[in-house]
């Protein structure tokens, strides 16, 4: 019974029946959100020229918006039912949410709390079953237990966040969000959030996402921003003027010194929030980003 050694080691030791630490075989996790739609592209299109109205200064590195973004942020987690008591646990959901206010705080965005709730139950612990519009780029559906539990707990209007964590999301995905919709109903806001695999939750094991910055990658999708590698080295990019283009989605990865569009002006940003570098990478938006994010929830968050 050579094929039971493990597991059963496993049980003995009651921490590894929970994978933590990526097999080098092991697929990689990639972000679900994928091109935009054409209506995502119009969208921004329409907005693009007034991104300057957003632009914000800074006074002694204090960030000076017009007008600050707030938003309140729910957290909810469910997993399978034999889950230990520490993993994912309150004090970990709190700290994601702590990692997610402090980033955004120093881009004029402020992150009350809502909800934190963690609800051991394995009809709704996997999002494998999801329904995507095109090509993953939306969630549009799920099982029936999932679509009543996203009903059930996405509350509150178009602004309101809510970050869902799960045990797996289909085809290895590290995450999927919605982006900001101006024609979304009020009868699919439930539809409307950020969807976490707990293995990227802060002080996991996991070896590219462990400190709690796939969040704030999903949440930059969720604020209307696309990956810094969009489009590769063609056409719009990610229609955002101060990220070089990119082709290289570096993910995991974190060069200084890459330029996988040398023709193009810019310098690889593996580091920037929407690329792929990873926790150990991440460390911030430009400008350009901002002040989109400012102007997308303005325009369509706040109106719809
Ligand atoms: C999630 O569901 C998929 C599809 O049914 C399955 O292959 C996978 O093993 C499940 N993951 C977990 C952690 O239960
Ligand atoms: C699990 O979630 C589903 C979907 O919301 C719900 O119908 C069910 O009652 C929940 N189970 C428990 C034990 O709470
Ligand atoms: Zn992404």
């Amino acid at each position: 019974m050579r094929s039971f050694e493990i597991p059963f080691l496993a049980l003995l030791t009651g921490v590894a029946s929970i994978p933590h630490v990526r097999e080098r075989d092991e697929p990689q996790l990639f972000c679900g959100f994928q091109a935009p739609t054409d209506n995502d592209v119009a969208t921004i299109s329409r907005l693009k020229q007034f991104d300057n109205d957003y632009a914000f200064s800074k006074n002694q590195g204090i960030l000076e918006v017009a007008e600050p973004i707030v938003v309140e942020m729910n957290i909810h987690a469910a997993l399978p039912s034999d889950t230990p008591d520490d993993y994912a646990s309150k004090e970990i959901l709190e700290k994601q949410f702590d990692i997610l206010k402090t980033t955004f705080a120093s881009y004029g965005i402020e992150l009350t709390l809502g909800t934190i709730s963690r609800e051991l139950n394995d009809s709704i612990s996997n999002l494998s079953g999801g329904k995507y519009a095109g090509k993953y780029g939306q969630l549009s559906g799920g099982t029936p237990a999932l679509e009543d539990y996203w009903k059930r707990s996405r509350t509150g209007g178009y602004k309101s966040a809510h970050l869902f964590l799960y045990r797996q999301i289909d085809d290895g995905f590290i995450g999927i969000s919605s982006f900001p919709d101006l024609e979304r109903p009020e009868s699919e806001f439930w539809l409307d959030s950020v969807h976490l695999v707990s293995q990227a939750l802060p002080d996991s094991s996991d070896t590219i996402w462990n400190q709690g910055k796939a969040a704030i990658h999903e949440f930059g999708h969720w604020f209307g921003l696309w990956h810094v590698f969009q489009g590769g080295c063609s056409g719009e990019g990610d229609m955002v003027d101060d990220t070089p283009a990119q082709q290289a989605t570096h993910y995991g990865e974190c060069p200084t010194d890459a330029d996988t569009c040398p023709s193009l002006e810019g310098l690889d940003t593996p580091f920037n929030y929407m690329s792929y570098g990873g926790d150990a990478c991440f460390s911030g938006f430009t400008d350009g980003q901002v002040a989109r994010v400012h102007n997308m929830f303005h325009n369509i968050r706040e109106v719809v």
